[in-house]
């Protein structure tokens, strides 16, 4: 699941794998819970998401390395905050591919950067602050969005109006998911 902040992966992440009966895998969620619970990856990552950093492609792949090879991922996942960059996409099928892996489908959700921005500072979150949400979106439009010319051209991208209520977003998602296969 692709989207800048407040885009509504996260939302959405939970309704389709309560529905699907799959694990999720919220990569923003793990590095919080790390930074809360002062792990090593935790004290590794919490200077990038304090100021709306990526944290550094090499410390994720391991991070999503170490998550793919936990066993609830057997029989199918979602993921979103994941890949933020190209190169993590890359890396992503490389992983999968040891793992006998592969990924069917990216699923990006489209909306405005206003809404995005004005959803982020409505749920106040330790990092969602006017100043910090302004440097995340410009790093999803300089990082995130060359990552839809990655899976566009290897027809895995499906593009989703974010812009509507939740209900919508998700009726939308499983209509193209069920078109795509
Ligand atoms: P992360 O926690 O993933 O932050 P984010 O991508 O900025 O996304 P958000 O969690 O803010 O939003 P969301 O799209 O999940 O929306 P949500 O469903 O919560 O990452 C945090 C940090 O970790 C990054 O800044 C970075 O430092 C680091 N990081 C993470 N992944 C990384 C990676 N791969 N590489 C390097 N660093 C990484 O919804 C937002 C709000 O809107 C909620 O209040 C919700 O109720 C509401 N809402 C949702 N959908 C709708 C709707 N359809 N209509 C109205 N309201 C809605």
């Amino acid at each position: 699941m692709l989207g800048g902040p407040g885009s509504g992966k996260g939302t959405q992440l939970k309704r389709l794998c309560s529905r699907m009966g799959i694990p999720g895998i919220s990569v923003g969620e793990i590095l919080r819970q790390a930074i809360v619970s002062d792990t090593f990856l935790g004290k590794k990552a919490k200077p990038y998401v304090e100021h709306g950093e990526l944290v550094p492609d090499e410390l994720m792949i391991q991070l999503m390395r170490l998550r793919l090879l936990q066993e609830d991922t057997q029989n199918g996942w979602i993921m979103e905050g994941y890949p933020r960059t190209a190169f993590q996409a890359e890396e992503l099928d490389f992983v999968l591919e040891d793992f006998g892996q592969r990924l069917d489908t990216a699923i990006y959700l489209q909306l405005d950067e206003a809404v995005m921005a004005e959803r982020s500072i409505e749920r106040s979150r330790h990092d969602d602050t006017l100043e910090i949400i302004q440097r995340r979106l410009e790093l999803f439009r300089e990082r995130t969005i060359p990552v839809l010319a990655y899976y566009e051209p290897r027809q895995k991208l499906l593009r989703v109006n974010g812009n509507q209520p939740p209900d919508a977003v998700e009726a939308e998602i499983r209509q193209q998911l069920s078109d795509f296969s």
